[in-house]
């Protein structure tokens, strides 16, 4: 094993697989629907000029004991290489693809530091929840965009510094006590939580605490969070920092409802923070809704910058729109809203009956400029059409109820 920390963190998860195994794939799929960076689930966000091939060669970097079967086992087309530091999670892995026969999956006993050792570049880099567990995280990403297809996309999940706040105080307290990842550990943590006050930042607003934290699902959970011995997370203008030491381009958040200043603010505050660039937006955000405990994010090469989704040329109007799964327009008292349900409470926009008019007509077929042609918006000079979709597409965006492909890419 390459060092200390490594071999600290391989054994935690020898002896707390996380995340809790599954017994059977299909059955989560059905309840639980597909992971967010499942290419059937992301494609769009992966790749907003279209998927590179309908085969894609997948890496799910630090596996776990089920993310690589369920992504084999909803993506039977493509080819999924698991690859994880802890043969307990992996065995966990292999009963899955035993029991649902996917030969589609293959998976191997290694660090991701060693990747390069396959001789293989992926379509699709899967890597969540792990990179931060790492001693040296920028060594991490490099060793993935080592093998990244030019034209590939990654999925990326880090820890988030605001979210987290409670997590790190009761870590240290622990650390402290001498708590370690092992059964004496979580029976001093859960004692300790016992005594965490109700305002604690490591309480949700709901009142709760994690559910990793509760009795119901296992130790691994609280091992997970509380006892690990290598954690660190990332604020977002890290997070950028982080994504161009690899010499890679961030491409987008899963989801830009948490980013999204106009979920929070109105008037003046909401006119000044959207006149900053994007990822300063994102950074104030995140500081003021200090709710995010894990960033999602997908990154690129350079050579795909020119796939990115922008509104400040007029190439937009030739990206079609597609209505966000789970987003429904819906009338209340006499006005119009969007309205979906994520991770911190529902995301609700209100819209005017025009704006309504042409997110009616995104059909996931039509690009906005052929949106633009129906009947309704001819009265309207070309001029201002374009100003007034360009304003409803880029408030749909930053509150991710709308995602863009590009055509002819
Ligand atoms: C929190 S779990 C996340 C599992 C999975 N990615 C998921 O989201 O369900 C972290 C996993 O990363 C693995 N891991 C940590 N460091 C690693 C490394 N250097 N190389 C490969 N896997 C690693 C651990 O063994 C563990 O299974």
């Amino acid at each position: 094993m390459e060092d200390t920390v490594t071999e600290a963190v391989r054994k935690q998860y020898e002896a707390y697989s996380y995340p809790p195994p599954i017994e059977d794939a299909e059955k989560f799929l059905k309840q639980w629907g597909p992971l967010t960076c499942d290419p059937r689930f992301a494609g769009i966000q992966l790749w907003p000029e279209g998927r590179p091939r309908q085969d894609l060669r997948i890496l799910c970097a630090g596996c776990g004991s089920s993310q690589a079967a369920l992504i084999a086992l909803n993506n039977p087309d493509c080819s999924v290489v698991g690859i994880d530091l802890s043969e307990a999670s992996l065995a966990q892995s292999n009963r899955l693809r035993e029991r649902h026969s996917l030969g589609n999956l293959e998976l191997r006993q290694m660090s991701l530091l060693d990747v390069g050792q396959l001789n293989r570049s992926f379509d699709l880099i899967v890597s969540t929840g792990v990179l931060h567990h790492l001693p040296d995280p920028d060594a991490g990403l490099k060793a993935l965009a080592d093998v990244l297809d030019v034209r590939g996309s990654m999925a990326i999940m880090l820890y988030g510094t605001a979210g987290r706040a409670g997590v790190y105080l009761v870590q240290d307290i622990l650390r402290r006590l001498g708590a370690g990842p092992n059964a004496e550990g979580v029976r001093i943590a859960r004692e300790l939580l016992k005594a965490v006050p109700s305002y604690h930042y490591l309480v949700s607003t709901n009142g709760k605490l994690p559910n990793d934290l509760t009795d119901d699902v296992g130790d691994a959970g609280l091992v997970d969070m509380l006892l690990h011995p290598q954690d660190r997370a990332y604020s977002v203008p890290e997070i950028m920092a982080f994504v161009e030491t690899a010499g890679l381009i961030f491409s987008g958040w899963n989801d830009n409802a948490l980013y999204c200043a106009d979920r929070y603010l109105s008037g003046e505050m909401l006119e000044r923070i959207l006149a900053l660039p994007a990822a300063e937006q994102w950074a104030v955000m995140d500081n003021l809704a200090v709710l995010t405990s894990r960033h999602d994010f997908f990154v690129r090469k350079p050579e795909s910058a020119r796939f990115l989704i922008r509104f400040d040329t007029d190439d937009f109007l030739a990206y079609v729109p597609l209505v966000r799964a789970g987003t429904r327009l819906a009338g209340v008292a006499n006005a119009l809203i969007l309205t979906r349900a994520a991770s911190h409470g529902e995301v609700v926009t209100p819209i005017s009956r025009s704006e309504a008019l042409l997110l009616e007509r995104a059909d996931a077929n039509k690009s906005i400029s052929e949106i633009l042609s129906d009947a309704v918006f001819v009265p309207f000079e070309p001029e201002q059409r374009t100003k007034f979709a360009r304003a409803v597409c880029e408030r749909m965006w930053r509150s991710g109820h709308l995602l863009f492909g590009r055509r002819n890419a």
